[in-house]
């Protein structure tokens, strides 16, 4: 069985790394990007890139507002509640995830590596200042594009397509990944880069790799084990073979 199989590589490295994707959080209410009911089924990939966001702020803001940026309200499901309970137990290193929605910090996961931001953080892009996903809701209200103090555009504090990655994410990335035994990647479909490299990196750092996502992935061909299953009901099997509620 693959919940017994799983324990057992976990119980075999000594040093386990997580990458998650948007396959995590489907269970919690929120779409993915490229499933069968993801976002880019209906809208176009080009919502996120940075010229479009600079370019039309009100239209974006009037796409994401309520799908992005709204997500006070949803909850971890069991996956994320499974991989806070696998770092308290010392079973892995911590997770490094390409989700923007703070569902494993939400569920407990202390160490939470966020390649693509978060999406309940905003800055102004002319001074700095820091904003709260609540206060551009408000300012949303009575304008189509939120504006500090100062009159600077405010931006989501998450990664669009043309920018780079966090530095220091991306650090603490690759030294998890150089560092892993063993490297699991959950739920996305690794075709968006970097973050995509790493598992390819973990493999010729020594690790071994286990891809659990249903669906293909742009890394099957390299995956020493491939898990084809709907990881809510995976997790709740590992959940309950850890003989915890
Ligand atoms: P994707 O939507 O590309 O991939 C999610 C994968 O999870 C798909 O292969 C789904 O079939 C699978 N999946 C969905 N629900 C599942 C479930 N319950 N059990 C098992 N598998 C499930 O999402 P990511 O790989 O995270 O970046 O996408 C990567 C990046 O592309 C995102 O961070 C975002 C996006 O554009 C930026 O916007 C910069």
């Amino acid at each position: 069985e693959l919940a017994e199989e799983f324990l057992e590589f976990l119980d075999e490295s000594e040093s386990t790394a997580i990458l998650t994707g948007a396959g995590v959080s489907t269970a919690s209410g929120i779409p993915d990007f490229r499933g069968p009911q993801g976002l880019y089924k209906k809208l176009p990939q080009y919502i996120f890139d940075l010229d479009f966001f600079l370019s039309q702020p009100a239209e974006y803001y009037k796409i994401a507002a309520d799908r992005i940026h709204n997500l006070f309200n949803k909850e971890p499901n069991a996956t994320h509640r499974l991989l806070a309970m696998l770092e308290k137990k010392g079973m892995i290193e911590g997770v490094i995830t390409q989700n923007i929605d703070g569902l494993h910090q939400k569920a407990g996961s202390k160490k939470v590596i966020e390649l693509h931001g978060n999406a309940q953080k905003f800055f102004c892009m002319s001074c700095g200042k820091r904003y709260t996903a609540e206060d551009v809701l408000k300012m949303l209200e009575v304008s189509d594009v939120p504006k500090c103090t100062c009159g600077g555009l405010i931006k989501p504090d998450v990664v669009f397509f043309g920018e780079a990655l966090p530095e220091s994410a991306m650090a603490e990335a690759y030294i998890l990944s150089e560092n892993a035994e063993l490297f699991i990647t959950m739920g996305s479909s690794l075709v968006v880069y970097p973050a995509a490299h790493l598992p390819t990196f973990a493999k010729q750092k020594g690790a071994k790799l286990l891809i659990i996502n249903q669906g293909e992935t742009g890394l099957d061909y390299i995956a020493d084990k491939k898990y084809e299953c709907d990881l809510a009901e995976f997790s709740e099997r590992i959940i309950s073979l850890l003989g915890e509620v």
